[in-house]
């Protein structure tokens, strides 16, 4: 605390003489001293600070990779969502529920307000801003022990009027905010086991290949392109906001490498915790979503009429978007190395 003063106070004394200020600074009168360091204060809260986490990890463990959650939206698949928490709080993959651990990729509500152009009564269950967080905070608390973070979203963002939302709701939870992207080290008894870059993300994936199988390996080549350059170390590189669920691997090649006279041969993904991974050699994830395009059920001429809210059409289903299969992914983490990453869907 003490050494956070001081550097404070460093920061206030530049930030006033290079306003300018130099001479009250000499003064060192207590009230212009205060003033500077609000003032520098204000200047550095404005600028954007990345999240390094750091967590100690079992030696084997299961990473739930997940995000979009949209709560508040009409088309939200609550039954999904409920099915991953029931997961996350249940034995996976050989391993009891102990060893589960997770993060959430953001927009964890929709914030549409009736004021928003997005805004209709077929898209928007919920519209009060206060009611949506309520409702995060709630399907969030029954993982909120397993969640290592939730990273904001543009959709939260575009609320930012009404204050941090994500921010607020990871409060309530005691949950790290993990702000837009986050920097998670992983290590078991102090040794590294990899790195992980995670990001809400941006942008769309998208391809207009014939062939579907040309179509996936375009949208993992472009999730790669996005996420590769963001970090040099990271063996884990995952975004949501696309709503696709994509996992690219890391790729075996065959090395040599002399010891003495000898050549030794490698097959393998050359490492998970170097300085520098070389990108064609980590693991890119998007992590799906909960969000649908259509309603579950249809509407034949002679149904009861219904009423306006539960009949039309949501706006995923307007722009057309393709749909998606929903759900998540899960890493798993064993003898201390990302060993797969399956995708889940519900
Ligand atoms: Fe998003």
């Amino acid at each position: 605390m003490a050494r956070a003063t001081c550097s404070l106070k460093e920061t206030a004394r530049n930030f006033a003489v290079s306003k300018g200020y130099a001479q009250h600074v000499e003064h060192r009168q207590k009230t212009d001293i205060l003033h500077a360091i609000t003032v520098a204060k204000n200047s550095i809260l404005r600028g954007s600070r990345m999240r390094l986490l750091s967590y100690d990890m079992p030696d084997d463990w299961n990473y739930f990779l997940f995000g979009d959650s949209h709560i508040g939206a009409n088309l939200r698949h609550d039954r999904g969502f409920a099915q991953m928490v029931d997961m996350i709080n249940s034995s996976y993959g050989g391993l009891s529920h102990k060893k589960n651990y997770a993060i959430d990729h953001g927009d964890i509500i929709e914030a549409i307000t009736v004021d928003d152009k997005r805004y209709s009564v077929f898209d928007t269950r919920e519209s009060c801003v206060t009611s949506q967080k309520a409702m995060a905070t709630k399907e969030l608390w029954p993982i909120r022990k397993k969640l290592l973070a939730v990273l904001d979203g543009n959709h939260p963002w575009k609320l930012h009027k009404f204050g941090p939302i994500t921010h607020e709701v990871c409060d309530s939870l005691d949950v790290r905010f993990g702000t837009w992207s986050a920097k998670i080290t992983f290590k078991h008894k102090g040794k590294l086991q990899f790195k992980h870059f995670g990001t809400h993300g941006n942008g769309s994936i998208g391809s207009i290949a014939d062939d579907i199988e040309r179509r996936k390996l375009n949208w993992r080549l472009a999730l790669k392109r996005k996420l590769r350059d963001m970090a040099g170390d990271c063996f884990l590189m995952s975004m949501g906001h696309t709503h696709k669920i994509i996992i690219s691997p890391p790729s075996e090649v065959l090395y040599l490498t002399n010891n003495g006279r000898k050549i030794n041969q490698h097959h393998g993904v050359p490492t998970s915790t170097g300085e520098y991974i070389h990108p064609d050699y980590r693991w890119y994830v998007n992590t799906g979503a909960f969000l649908k395009v259509y309603g579950d059920t249809l509407v034949e001429d002679d149904d009861v009429p219904m009423e306006q809210s539960k009949l039309g059409s949501g706006y995923a289903e307007r722009a057309m978007y393709p749909p998606l299969q929903l759900g998540f992914c899960v890493g798993l983490i064993r003898n201390s190395r990302l060993v797969d990453v399956i995708p889940e869907y519900v």
